[in-house]
């Protein structure tokens, strides 16, 4: 989808020393590189701050929308007029989500960093009127802050910088304050699909519904074999990331894990594709979550040319309709503990 990020976020970091920002970014990747929460501020000055939306700030932004894209997939007629964006930073989450609903009238934005938040708003001042309009509040989340009401509450890459105790908390205050729906995303490795994981625990415990990834609300199969459910998304690396990073490739995938989460009971997908799909001469093999709860490869041949063709459409993270003709074999993958 073309987005306005990439020429504000140029607009807005163009004029900045290269070797500060340089500087900047490789304290960042140190502050990151362990995956362990932070022991101090990550985001500690305008300079991190810009690091941050110039390196982090588009993978962020592409990894929340293709979590939204999944969701809208399945309830296109969903409607989100308010969000809150809890650990907003520099405002990724609040740029996908305006993107992903145009009827959005009002953001917030709750971040403990104010350097952050400063930056947010100056990049948001080049975006949709709905982004520039947002509240920027800032807000540290400890035990009983109060989230402010929305449609929709974002947790976005946040979780892993918080210690497990607080986790819960932010989750459950996040839950609190979203009238429809949550969202949480973290990076995809198996820490960050742990808290993904437990949030979904806490949110079903809770009587909300998940409405993607999982085709079930029951116990995640993924997790049961050891894996760690995520998906990926690639962007055109810009070219102030370029020069930020090195490197020649021209784009970049990014792993996430997410799952949104809604209060009214939905109808998710009866399957979905967990990898890239192995396509060899007349055949295509899926790894698909289904709504029996368990994870399936499915063969799918030539000789069902219907199921064939989608099999060939499907990519890592489509949902999947696993009716009988469809799969020409299935191997039933179960735990090591079964
Ligand atoms: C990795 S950044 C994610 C920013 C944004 N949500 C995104 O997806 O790009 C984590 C953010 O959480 C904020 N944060 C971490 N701990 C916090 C706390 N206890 N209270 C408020 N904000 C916090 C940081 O300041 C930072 O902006």
């Amino acid at each position: 989808m073309p987005t306005l990020l990439t020429p504000a976020l140029d607009a807005v970091l163009d004029g900045l020393p290269a070797d500060t920002l340089r500087r900047a970014t490789a304290s960042l990747i140190e502050s990151y590189r362990s995956g362990a929460p932070p022991a101090e501020q990550v985001l500690r000055d305008p300079g991190t701050a810009a690091a941050y939306a110039a390196y982090r700030m588009p993978a962020t932004h592409a990894a929340v929308g293709r979590a939204l894209r999944h969701a809208t997939e399945l309830a296109p007629d969903v409607s989100v007029r308010s969000l809150v964006d809890v650990g907003g930073g520099t405002g990724a989450a609040t740029w996908a989500v305006a993107e992903a609903f145009p009827g959005l009238a009002t953001a917030t934005v709750l971040d403990g960093s104010a350097d952050a938040l400063a930056l947010g708003r100056r990049i948001a001042a080049h975006g949709p009127p709905v982004v520039t309009r947002a509240t920027w509040s800032r807000t540290l989340l400890r035990a009983g802050t109060v989230v402010p009401e929305a449609d929709l509450a974002v947790v976005s890459y946040l979780l892993g910088e918080l210690p497990d105790a607080l986790q819960a908390t932010v989750v459950d205050a996040a839950a609190t304050a979203a009238a429809a729906l949550l969202l949480v995303v973290e990076p995809g490795t198996p820490r960050g699909f742990a808290a993904v994981l437990a949030a979904r625990s806490r949110l079903t415990a809770a009587g909300w519904h998940v409405l993607a990834p999982c085709p079930q609300d029951g116990p995640c199969p993924v997790a049961a074999l050891g894996d760690w459910c995520h998906f990926s998304v690639r962007l055109d690396r810009t070219a102030l990331h370029r020069r930020l990073k090195g490197g020649r490739l021209g784009h970049e995938d990014e792993k996430f894990s997410y799952v949104v989460a809604s209060r009214a009971p939905v109808q998710p997908a009866t399957g979905r594709v967990l990898r890239h799909p192995v396509t060899r001469k007349g055949l295509v093999q899926l790894q698909v979550c289904h709504a029996d709860g368990s994870v399936r490869r499915a063969v799918v041949t030539k000789r069902d040319p219907m199921a064939y063709r989608a099999a060939r459409d499907a990519a890592w993270g489509s949902t999947w309709s696993d009716r009988p003709p469809v799969i020409a074999s299935t191997r039933t993958i179960t735990s090591p503990k079964e």
